[in-house]
């Protein structure tokens, strides 16, 4: 069974007297551990997508399957839960709470979802991400490379099985958004978590297993099917 599928999804958002349809259609599936792209121009409903496969935003029409499981069919208190529990997300702005340092960034889905974290794993993420001599710093004392790595740390420090990563990169300078990205693939793929990442870069959707193209809303190109 895929780990998430989801079936002609659909998003209208009211802009004012007009409609703007952000998804039109999409149906797509994602196997454990897969590492793949989404690309498309922008407005084409790459966050979109992402956000309503992640389980923040509601799609219009559609369903969402995780493990065989229909999203949408939980509460809103018992969707939150799964989202702390089974999925990551970083994004292009990396979202660190300003007012806690690294560490207690890293630590906060853990806190939240009142269990005791557990310090090895926690410290296995932290060396791995090399941001061992940074967990004190409240971000606004960190590098936009270094802030990545801690909302990584973050995204992983629940072992979620999905993390859904939009324009990780995007306001990095070239060299630490290629180190940002080969650390992306190696947990990924180390942990077994199915990575999902948005992406305007050419260059880095070819480093995925497939790719994804989104075009006014609807599937273009799926690498898995059409070939590449
Ligand atoms: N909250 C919202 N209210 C109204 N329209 C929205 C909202 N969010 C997105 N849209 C519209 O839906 C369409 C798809 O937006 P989306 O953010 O998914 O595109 P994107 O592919 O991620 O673009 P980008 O590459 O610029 O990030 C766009 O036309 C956008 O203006
Ligand atoms: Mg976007």
């Amino acid at each position: 069974m895929p780990i998430l599928q989801c079936s002609n999804l659909s998003k209208t958002y009211a802009s004012g007297e007009t409609a703007v349809h952000a998804l039109r259609g999409i149906t797509v599936s994602f196997e454990q551990g897969e590492f793949c792209a989404v690309r498309g121009p922008s407005g084409s409903g790459k966050s979109t997508l992402l956000h309503i496969l992640g389980g923040l935003e509601y799609p219009t029409s559609g369903k969402v399957y995780y493990q065989g499981e229909d999203l949408f069919a939980y509460n809103d208190n018992q969707l939150s839960i799964l989202r702390r529990r089974r999925f990551g997300f970083v994004f292009q702005a990396y979202n660190l709470v300003q007012e806690l340092t690294a560490y207690e960034n890293i630590l906060l889905p853990v806190l939240l979802d009142k269990r005791k974290p557990d310090e090895k794993y926690i410290s296995m993420l932290i060396e791995l991400l090399g941001i061992g001599d940074r967990l004190h710093h409240l971000p606004s004392a960190l590098s936009g490379g270094q802030q990545q790595r801690v909302a990584i740390a973050r995204a992983l420090a629940n072992r979620p099985s999905i993390l859904f990563a939009d324009e990780p990169t995007g306001n990095l300078d070239g060299k630490t958004g290629r180190e940002v990205l080969s650390l992306l693939k190696y947990v990924s793929k180390e942990m077994g978590v199915t990575l999902i990442l948005v992406t305007h870069d050419l260059n880095i959707a070819e480093q995925a297993e497939r790719i994804l193209t989104l075009e006014d809303g609807r599937i273009s190109y799926d690498s898995c099917t059409q070939g590449v």
